[in-house]
């Protein structure tokens, strides 16, 4: 499978809304606790992917998507928010990393977050910071990517079906 990577204006993002639904409600729907509780539904997706446009356009947020080369499918995306407090101008933090469940394991993940990884070089920012489930897939691909282990919060969020889980924090130094 070959990978094209682009990173979005707000135009393109409003553009895919469909899309970007899609993988949303696959990714929660088979059970990753990124924000949203199960039953979710298209048009909730939809809602917050058009929020996301709105803070592409007012410069809050970075995204990025890696599609399919010959089909253009939407296989997988991750932002970088960049709307910091004032005192943070050289800080980002990584949000919304999500790969299709049928495109899992092909390293479409760790493409992204190198992309992600070079562009908050270029823009000279010298810290990156992420939470995710403690011991799930994402921690594997954080730790496999260099990025250091804060530390886990206990019953910090829930899976969409209600289950607490623990968060762990990363952060990662851009020398
Ligand atoms: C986490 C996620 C983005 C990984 O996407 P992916 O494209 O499958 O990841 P990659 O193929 O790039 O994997 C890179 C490395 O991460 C680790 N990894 C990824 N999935 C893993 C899994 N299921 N179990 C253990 N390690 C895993 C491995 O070290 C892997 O390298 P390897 O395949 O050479 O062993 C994907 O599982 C996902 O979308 N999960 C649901 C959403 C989510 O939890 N996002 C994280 C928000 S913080």
């Amino acid at each position: 499978m070959s990978v094209t990577l682009r990173q979005l204006d707000h135009t393109q993002v409003r553009a895919e809304l469909t899309d970007f639904a899609h993988l949303l409600t696959a990714c929660v729907e088979a059970g990753a606790s990124i924000g949203f509780m199960a039953p979710f539904s298209k048009d909730e997706a939809q809602a917050f992917w058009t929020g996301i446009a709105n803070k592409v356009e007012a410069g809050d947020r970075l995204i990025w998507v890696a599609q399919e080369e010959e089909t253009g499918q939407l296989l997988g995306t991750v932002q970088l928010i960049i709307g910091l407090p004032d005192n943070q101008p050289h800080r980002g933090d990584v949000a919304k990393l999500m790969v299709s469940p049928s495109a899992r394991r092909r390293g479409v993940a760790r493409q992204l977050m190198l992309a992600l990884e070079e562009a908050a070089r270029a823009r000279g920012l010298r810290t990156l910071v992420l939470d995710t489930v403690t011991g799930s897939p994402a921690d594997s691909l954080y730790r496999q990517l260099g990025w250091i282990e804060v530390g886990p919060v206990p019953d910090y969020a829930l899976f969409p079906d209600g289950t607490p889980c623990s968060t762990t924090f990363f952060y990662r130094a851009l020398v």
